[in-house]
């Protein structure tokens, strides 16, 4: 006998071709209360299959090496092998379960497997919860490319179970935390707020504290790639930190919240020396990521930073377009010469 899921609440966010079903505070989850007799298969990683091993007990799955690694052509190629193997059919589910890595994996073999199955997710990294199980981007990377090759494709469902987080290492809750500051950078300065009067020990001891900021920054999230599915306006913004993030990412092998707190970094500085935009708060934000424990500054070698970030793909010609904040709560994406960069790049890391 299956069980009824048990979940505090739900949401449902509607775009073009699907509405994404949100599950909030699953309790004890279980795949068969979940999705009953359903064919799943489930993807995960080895860590995740270690603390949680009952997870795959009675359906077929594939367990990725932890890590952004995985992230390759080879790894899709196995899962949809073994999909195939186990005779899957185009209306089976796909249950990604992890962090980001996993939930971009997953995504992107449900996207293209009989050209496109059954999607459904549960996040268990704070990164994951608050920003890639979100929006349906997924992929993986080419080599020093991150994210070149995926699809956009929404999941039925996304899944919250909070437990998940005890076993989440102390480095992935910092980690997670950048993008959280991210989003109250570009678009809400009550949760900049919040984060203030808080500690990242607040959060780890705090079950409700949790739930209500994730909830938050789900719905912060969901908001924008609602409205802007494919990139065309708001969306950039998320890309807030993201263009020397990723770059110090590959050039120093960073972890991408660390990456991208030094990258929120120097676009605060940057919109300070921006005369248009008045900007006054960089060392406000700075104070916020070193609470979060997140670096602020890195040494680097600023040629070679500067041809990673001529990779990026939001360069346009002899320009980037680079999301600078206006104010605590606001940002916007604006066009920097690639010459100011490379001239001024010593001094904004
Ligand atoms: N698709 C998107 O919109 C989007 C957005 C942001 C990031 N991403 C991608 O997400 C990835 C980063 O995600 P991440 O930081 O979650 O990385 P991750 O999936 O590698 O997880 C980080 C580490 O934590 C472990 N872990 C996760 N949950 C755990 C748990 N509950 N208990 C114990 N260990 C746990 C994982 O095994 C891994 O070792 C990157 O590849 C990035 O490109 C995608
Ligand atoms: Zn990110």
């Amino acid at each position: 006998m299956n069980n009824q899921p048990t979940y505090a609440h739900k949401k449902s966010y509607a775009f073009p071709a699907r509405t994404v079903e949100v599950y909030f505070g699953a309790e004890n989850f279980n795949v068969k209360d979940w999705f009953g007799n359903a064919s799943v298969f489930i993807i995960t990683d080895e860590h995740i299959h270690q603390y949680y091993p009952e997870l795959t007990r009675f359906h077929p799955a594939y367990i990725i090496p932890p890590g952004e690694s995985s992230k390759k052509q080879s790894t899709i190629d196995a899962i949809l092998e073994a999909m195939l193997h186990a005779q899957l059919s185009k209306d089976a589910i796909v249950l990604g379960v992890g962090g980001g890595v996993v939930t971009d994996i997953a995504g992107f073999a449900a996207s293209i497997y009989k050209r496109g199955t059954r999607l459904g997710l549960l996040p268990t990294s704070i990164l994951g919860m608050v920003d890639a199980a979100l929006g349906g981007k997924n992929g993986i990377d080419a080599g020093v490319f991150k994210n070149m090759i995926g699809t956009v494709y929404q999941p039925e469902c996304i899944i919250y179970d909070y437990s998940f987080l005890k076993s989440l290492p102390q480095d992935e809750w910092v980690n997670g935390f950048a993008e959280i500051i991210k989003h109250g950078c570009i678009k809400d300065r009550d949760l900049f707020e919040t984060l203030e009067q808080h500690t990242l020990e607040d959060y780890q001891q705090n079950s409700l504290l949790t739930s209500t900021l994730i909830e938050r920054n789900v719905d912060l999230k969901m908001d924008i790639v609602t409205r802007d599915e494919f990139d065309q306006h708001d969306r950039q913004l998320l890309n807030f930190g993201h263009t020397l993030g990723h770059a110090l990412e590959n050039l120093h092998e960073l972890p991408h919240g660390s990456a991208v707190s030094i990258g929120m970094v120097a676009a605060c500085v940057l919109s300070e020396r921006m005369a248009d935009l008045h900007f006054e708060e960089a060392a406000r934000v700075v104070k916020l990521l070193t609470r979060y424990h997140l670096p602020v500054s890195i040494e680097t070698d600023y040629d070679k930073l500067f041809e990673g970030v001529c990779m990026d793909k939001k360069r346009k010609g002899d320009h980037m377009q680079f999301v600078l904040m206006d104010t605590i709560g606001s940002a916007s994406a604006k066009p920097v010469p690639m010459n100011y960069l490379q001239e001024h790049l010593k001094s904004l890391i």
